[in-house]
């Protein structure tokens, strides 16, 4: 059951997953209002095939800088929030986005008597040795116990970020840590949109979400080198070299050295969760062949 008419704020509005969400709000009938920092780059189509937002917002906020940017109008009448907020490619400091600017709209929400605030999130972060995984952590801590509707979506790994995978099948290269045994059940942006849009106001929670697959490490480059076309190869990364790209990235920055680790994590660590949607990893990898 959709909540139609309610009015949704959009947060991460421009992302992989945040376009996937606004596009299945909108179809859904929802009055959407997305926070973006950039009125221009949101009207353009995403990566990785997300959808341009143009014709599919009714209201923009424009949030161009930090939490500082963001005042309590942004929150004016909406029911309710979902935030795909999140660092990731971006140069910025996971603390200063992950946690407080999620923070910010939190407290906006709770202000404004906003009935739930859905947050997506990624598995693992209580072990997780990254600071992204902290910053992410944290928020979700803060979000449990807001009373605000608290509902937490943690997904297994993007179709997106696999396509790094694909590229360098296609270079006829694959690198993995040990045998590639770590299993993941990734999963397309529509198919979380489905998930999360199907789930706001439905009561608080917490979600492990993957795609309809359960894949290995190994299965992934299978698929990869499959439609790439190429010779499958795969070169193990011995343990001491990871530990040494650790120190090494550490040594260049703050942001370096999390992405090393968030990377390294996720390449140990089990990311299976409810399986959910239709996409299927291999054709996505054959939709993009080019
Ligand atoms: N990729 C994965 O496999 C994976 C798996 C599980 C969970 N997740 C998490 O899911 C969430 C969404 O992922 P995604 O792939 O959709 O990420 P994405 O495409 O990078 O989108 C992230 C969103 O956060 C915004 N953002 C990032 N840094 C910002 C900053 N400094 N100031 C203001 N806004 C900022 C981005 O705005 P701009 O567009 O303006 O940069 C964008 O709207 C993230 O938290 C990610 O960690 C990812």
């Amino acid at each position: 059951m959709t909540d139609a008419r309610k009015r949704v704020l959009v947060a991460g509005a421009t992302g992989y997953v945040g376009r996937h969400i606004i596009a299945r709000l909108h179809d859904d009938g929802f009055v959407v209002r997305a926070a973006v920092r950039d009125r221009a780059r949101a009207a353009a189509p995403g990566a990785y095939g997300a959808p341009a937002l143009e014709g599919l917002v009714d209201e923009w906020v424009l949030a161009p800088g930090g939490a500082a940017d963001l005042h309590p109008q942004a929150m004016a009448d909406v029911d309710h929030v979902v935030s795909a907020l999140g660092v990731t490619r971006q140069n910025a400091d996971p603390w200063a986005i992950d946690f407080l600017l999620n923070l910010r709209y939190l407290e906006l929400a709770e202000l404004s008597d906003t009935e739930s605030f859905l947050y997506v999130g990624v598995m693992n972060t209580s072990t997780g040795s990254s600071a992204v995984s902290r910053a992410k952590h944290a928020f979700m801590e803060a979000l449990s116990r807001s009373r605000v509707s608290p509902q937490i979506v943690n997904p297994s790994g993007y179709f997106s970020d696999l396509t790094e995978i694909y590229d360098l099948a296609k270079r006829g290269m694959a690198f993995g840590l040990g045998d590639g045994s770590v299993r993941l059940s990734p999963i397309h942006g529509a198919d979380l949109a489905d998930f999360c849009v199907s789930h706001i106001g439905s009561g608080a929670g917490t979600w492990d979400i993957g795609g309809p697959e359960m894949l290995t490490y190994r299965d992934i480059v299978r698929l990869a080198f499959e439609a790439a076309d190429r010779k499958p190869r795969y070169t193990r990364v011995p343990q001491p070299l990871a530990s040494a790209a650790v120190w090494t990235a550490d040594r260049i920055s703050p942001r370096a050295g999390s992405l090393t680790r968030f990377f390294l994590d996720g390449m140990q660590t089990d990311s299976v969760g409810e399986p959910h949607g239709t996409h299927k990893l291999a054709d996505y990898f054959s939709s993009l062949q080019r």
